[in-house]
């Protein structure tokens, strides 16, 4: 049996690239520059799977581009860079990385609420200029974080993550989803379920663990903004389009909201120059980036990859319907 060939579209750390090589042929795109999209379509053409990061559309375009292709494993949970819908017509196998990233993407999404509500971007910036003068009553006073409300849009495992963490800040957590949480679970997190206006008129926080689907885009919009206190804060660690990035500007310079932190954008890597003011605290998409998260997400698209090829179902599935076409 020949080995497989896989492409991956960025070397991968270590421990995943030794699970891949033991079976198969490996060809890394190694360069620090992302690979330009018609190099991908053209190193995927003689390959049985592809490794790849969210930021290759793996879509009808690329699919054609790869008549052997069988499975494309991506190093992410969010999976709105994948056309699920062309892989499985075209009989290809998705996976993605859920689990592994809950729990440091919660640690993130509390770093940004810490951060703007502290105003630590100012701080920082102030320390380092040599500016500062010395400690002063009412330099850089921010808002508190403990004791406040919490709102979480989305109460799956990072939106539970986050809320867990929330006890020791003795704060009020009230979340929303389509799915309301089993009881013991609202119990054990102290979380009560809210419509989405509720929340939005209730909450200091706010904190986006929606995916990116057709009816979370541009979930949050200007009336959404409309009815957010003027004292409260958003976090986005979720997915850039779930938020109108132009009406959170406008939001933003008319203060119905009092700030905002983000890891995420509608048209990554830009960012929107209406979001560059002194309260919005923006990171580049960094909220699963630990080294032992990231080489978790890497092995987990490694074994998925090798699992189809072993003969078996690859454990994180995203299409299973590919099997019903088999
Ligand atoms: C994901 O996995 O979807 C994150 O956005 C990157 O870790």
């Amino acid at each position: 049996m020949p080995r497989p060939r896989v492409f991956c579209s960025h070397e991968l750390f270590h421990d995943a690239r030794e699970i891949l090589e033991a079976t198969c042929d490996v060809e890394y795109w190694t360069n620090s520059e992302r690979p330009p999209r018609e190099e991908v379509l053209r190193r995927v053409k003689d390959k049985d799977a592809l490794v790849c990061l969210l930021t290759e559309k793996v879509n009808d375009d690329l699919l054609r581009a790869a008549p052997k292709l069988r499975i494309a494993a991506n190093v992410a949970v969010g999976f709105d860079n994948i056309d699920l819908d062309a892989c499985t017509r075209r009989g290809v196998v998705a996976t993605n990385t859920p689990g592994v990233l809950d729990e440091t993407t919660a640690d993130f999404a509390w770093t940004l609420m810490m951060a703007v509500a502290r105003r630590l971007g100012e701080g920082e910036q102030l320390a380092r200029s040599g500016d500062w003068n010395g400690w002063n009553l009412d330099q850089l006073c921010g808002a508190d974080i403990w004791g406040k409300t919490l709102g979480l849009v989305g109460f799956g495992r990072i939106g539970r993550a986050v809320a867990r963490r929330a006890i020791g800040f003795q704060m009020k957590v009230i979340y929303t989803d389509a799915m309301r949480a089993p009881s013991d679970v609202e119990q054990a997190l102290n979380a009560e379920f809210r419509d989405m206006n509720s929340l939005l008129a209730d909450s200091d926080f706010i904190s986006l663990h929606v995916p990116l689907l057709t009816e979370t885009r541009s979930l949050f919009d200007a009336p959404k903004f409309y009815r957010m206190k003027p004292t409260a804060f958003l976090i986005n660690t979720a997915r850039g389009p779930v938020v109108d990035e132009a009406a959170l500007v406008a939001a933003l310079e008319a203060k119905k909201i009092a700030g905002a932190a983000l890891d995420v954008y509608e048209n990554e890597p830009f960012i929107h120059p209406g979001l560059k003011r002194p309260n919005v605290v923006l990171a580049p998409h960094l909220a699963s980036a630990s080294i032992e998260t990231r080489t978790k997400m890497a092995v987990m698209a490694a074994n998925n990859v090798v699992a189809l090829f072993q003969g078996q179902m690859p454990p994180n599935m995203l299409n299973s319907a590919v099997l019903k076409k088999t």
